[in-house]
């Protein structure tokens, strides 16, 4: 064999070994220009025969051109069986999947928490008859505090630590309840309103407390208002909200001074019959304050105590929340994290 047909034997070997191994369509086109090229392996062979006789040549020169065109059509096919082989592959992928299985998620945004639960209790007061109204956050020490009977020196003031503004006698409202002075001054007697809003107060902040929260605020005034219709409002407020109709309610003596009595309301707990973390397995959850709304309280609105009675009502807007929805820390409602939000 002479040297020529043996590079010849060694370049078909190469050449099926380098085929066998090409993955991608790439690797086969290197492999082309490698072999095919102007100054690939072929060329380089064929450069070799003007060296040869012409006896040599006549042998080499018909062996040349067959090994070209071998290498041309093993190529070709490796190309080929390739296409085929990689469009099986990606069949039997999609073959296994499941167009089902994932789901693409929606990024579409939705109301609040704190919203959801302002229209629900919306639409509870208004399908009892009650007008929705509204007061300013930065209200007057007289709205805040005197109209509702407590006055300067009451100790009642230090209950609720208020932020001051610069303006002497102007603040960011403790409370709901000076709403309820405006209502009465603006429409008088009778009158049945709710109103919900943010509140203030100068407070370290943790699990349960807010320097800011919301509260909503109920009041009803007429004639002949008694604790006893104070109780079935309240009671029936409750039931819709945690959509229950067993739900009771029992109240305890409390302390506020724009109510006499005043009362906290607790709810039988609207999760268990024999105590769980929510009630602190006592059966009964803490809602709100309330009462029959003190004289003094009607007097500054302009209505006569002789004449007119009501019952009032207060209570944060988080706190119910967190029990209809399970919620332990009040500052996830203004965290902005979109995992919490998006629960609800
Ligand atoms: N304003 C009270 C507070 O912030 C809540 C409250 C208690 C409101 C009794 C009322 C009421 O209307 O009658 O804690």
């Amino acid at each position: 064999m002479t040297k020529i047909e043996k590079d010849i034997k060694t370049l078909k070997k190469s050449l099926k070994n380098d085929l066998d191994s090409a993955q991608n369509e790439q690797t086969i086109e290197n492999i082309r220009i490698q072999y095919l090229g102007r100054k690939g392996s072929l060329a380089n062979l064929m450069s070799q025969l003007k060296t040869l006789s012409i006896e040599e040549k006549r042998v080499v020169g018909p062996l040349l051109n067959t090994l070209k065109i071998h290498t041309e059509e093993s190529i070709d096919n490796a190309h080929k069986s390739l296409i085929i082989h990689l469009q099986q592959n990606k069949f039997q992928k999609l073959k296994h999947f499941d167009v089902t299985a994932y789901k693409q998620k929606k990024l579409s945004g939705h109301i609040h928490i704190y919203t959801q639960v302002i229209q629900q209790l919306q639409d509870i007061f208004i399908s009892m008859g009650y007008e929705i109204a509204d007061g300013p956050e930065v209200e007057t020490e007289y709205y805040n505090f005197e109209a509702l009977n407590i006055p300067h020196d009451h100790p009642a003031r230090d209950i609720q630590d208020t932020f001051w503004l610069t303006n002497p006698g102007w603040l960011l409202r403790t409370h709901t309840s000076p709403v309820q002075i405006r209502e009465m001054k603006k429409k008088g007697a009778p009158l049945a309103i709710v109103s919900i809003g943010r509140a203030y107060r100068h407070e370290a902040v943790d699990a349960s407390h807010g320097f800011m929260f919301q509260q909503h605020e109920g009041l009803l005034v007429g004639k002949n208002i008694s604790v006893s219709n104070l109780l079935a409002t309240v009671k029936a407020f409750l039931q819709k909200f945690f959509e229950k109709d067993d739900l009771d309610i029992r109240v305890r003596s409390g302390y506020f001074p724009f109510v006499e009595p005043g009362l906290e309301v607790d709810a039988s707990c609207p999760f268990c019959k024999s105590g769980c973390s929510v009630c602190k397995k006592t059966g009964w959850v803490e809602m709100l304050g309330a009462g029959l709304v003190h004289p003094n309280v009607l007097a500054s609105a302009g209505l006569d105590p002789e004449v007119y009675s009501g019952f009032a009502w207060g209570g944060g807007i988080e706190r119910l929340a967190m029990i209809k929805h399970g919620i332990n820390d009040i500052r996830l409602f203004t965290g902005n994290q979109i995992e919490f939000l998006d629960q609800f």
